[in-house]
């Protein structure tokens, strides 16, 4: 059997599905370009006889996509299979995913019919789609819930139909790991003519289970995993790329790989949640955005000898530069003087012991201490030191208005002054600061961060600005959130500008 797991992308179908989260069309070539870099071996486009944009979208992500499978979904429904095999005419590898539902549930309550035409049916639509193309891929719907023998009979004559790959999708998120591998397991082992398809797992996450379950799948000879970025997908979601790619890169031993580029993973989560404005759980195996940072002391303590001590994956595999250490009243010494080093302080041991009593008196009263508050606590006013300032702003917006903000910098002691609208205030601001300074910015990441309690509580604003290939990191904290984004805005500049 091969060693190689086929990573079959779901985001753009079945991820897609997600009421609010639905993308257009040059969205959509956007997360699937990101798709091909990342290394998936197939791309589920859409579904084209649901909507033309589902169509359009098919017919444009196969024009622009060169190396994945481009598979377009349909039911086990004559129409559907024309107007697939129309929608992926242009591309240059082509799939159809046909096929009907199999748990007696669905037999009973979805068609009002029987297990002897419910297999004539699944029979038929592989040999319809076999019209198009060579490459024809059978779901089994509510696998998981369908009896196995009469599954491995369903399997095995879509196969002698013509199907390659026949995928077992748990629907409803229902099975245990051991059921879901033990079912997959009894395929392989009953069915005889198995060695001529891939058997692919779908698993959703409705018990949060998809992961393990199709891990389960792997283990027990699924060769092909159908998963999306971010483990998008309707209700609880579908298994998630990133959880796969990273398991059996740091399982080699299981002896199967897959040729994701894990490195890209990063970029593509980050797409996929602002394309879709869905965002991930911080603490999200893998993409969260805590999944590296660790807080307590003897962790902190632990990763800063030595990485491995409490890191199973490197997070430059997964595309992060450097693994953020949170610093919080858990914290010791070594991760406070590895934090005042990486800010460019250097204190003697004494002076570290004064300094560490502050922090932990602050760190009781704050949750998370940040950058400004150690400089605070260790005497370095880091605005001081800034040689861009923001000495003036005013904003007007509002609801039925163009945002404008009027700005004036204070840049090594000299002041500048800018005028701009833009799509809202923070918008507003950006423009008229790049009027003044005129460098190829861009804005990454930005974040503000919930405030903690009352309305005149202090916002804070993290904001990350691309500079040359670069990433640059930048703060402010102010009861004005539209203040305080722009200073985070030219803090990071500071850290650029000569
Ligand atoms: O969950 C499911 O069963 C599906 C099929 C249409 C493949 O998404
Ligand atoms: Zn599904």
């Amino acid at each position: 059997m091969s060693d190689k797991v086929f990573i079959f992308d779901t985001t753009l179908r079945d991820g897609e599905q997600v009421p609010g989260c639905q993308l257009n069309t040059v969205e959509k070539i956007q997360v699937a370009k990101a798709l091909e870099s990342l290394g998936v071996d197939v791309i589920e486009a859409g579904f084209p006889v649901s909507s033309p944009g589902d169509f359009n979208s098919v017919v444009e992500i196969s024009k622009a996509v060169t190396w994945p499978t481009i598979c377009a979904l349909t039911r086990s429904v004559e129409k559907d299979i024309d107007v697939a095999a129309e929608a992926l005419k242009y591309a240059k590898r082509k799939r159809i995913h046909t096929g009907i539902g199999t748990s007696d549930y669905h037999i009973k309550y979805k068609f009002n019919s029987n297990r002897d035409e419910i297999l004539q049916r699944a029979i038929a639509c592989v040999k319809y789609a076999k019209k198009y193309v060579e490459d024809v891929e059978f779901y089994a719907e509510d696998a998981g819930r369908t009896d196995n023998e009469y599954l491995a009979r369903v399997v095995e004559a879509v196969i002698k139909a013509g199907a390659t790959v026949v995928n077992i999708p748990d629907t409803t998120g229902y099975c245990l790991p051991d059921v879901y591998g033990a079912k997959i397991r009894y395929l392989m082992e009953n069915v005889p003519n198995i060695h001529k398809a891939v058997i692919s797992t779908h698993c959703h996450n409705d018990l949060g289970m998809a992961t393990a379950n199709t891990m389960s799948g792997i283990l027990n000879g699924a060769r092909q995993v159908e998963v999306a970025v971010n483990g998008v997908g309707e209700r609880a979601g579908n298994t998630s790329l990133e959880e796969i790619a990273m398991i059996l890169r740091c399982h080699k031993n299981l002896g199967v790989h897959t040729d994701i580029n894990t490195q890209h993973i990063m970029h593509s989560s980050r797409l996929v949640s602002s394309l879709m404005n869905m965002p991930v759980q911080p603490n999200k195996a893998v993409v969260g955005r805590n999944a590296f940072a660790h807080s307590s002391g003897i962790h902190q303590d632990g990763v800063l000898k030595n990485r491995e001590n409490y890191e199973i994956m490197d997070p430059k595999d997964v595309g992060i530069d450097e693994n953020s250490i949170v610093l919080t009243a858990r914290s010791g010494r070594a991760a406070l003087k590895h934090r005042l080093q990486l800010l460019g302080v250097e204190i003697g041991d004494e002076r570290l012991q004064e300094v560490y009593q502050e922090f932990l008196k602050l760190a009781d009263r704050k949750k998370v201490i940040n950058d400004e508050d150690i400089l605070l606590l260790t005497g370095e006013e880091r605005s001081e030191k800034k040689r861009i300032k923001l000495d003036h702003l005013q904003v007007v917006s509002g609801k039925g208005v163009r945002a404008v903000a009027s700005i004036t910098l204070d840049i090594a002691g000299e002041k500048f002054e800018a005028t701009a609208s833009g799509n809202g205030p923070v918008d507003a601001g950006i423009k008229a600061l790049k009027r003044i300074i005129n460098r190829e910015m861009t804005l990454q990441e930005f974040l503000i961060q919930a405030i903690a309690k009352g309305s005149d509580d202090t916002g804070k604003v993290h904001m990350q600005v691309e500079h040359q290939g670069s990433v640059y990191y930048g703060f402010s904290g102010n009861t004005d959130i539209i203040t305080a984004s722009i200073e985070a805005y030219i803090d990071a500049i500071n850290k650029f500008v000569d």
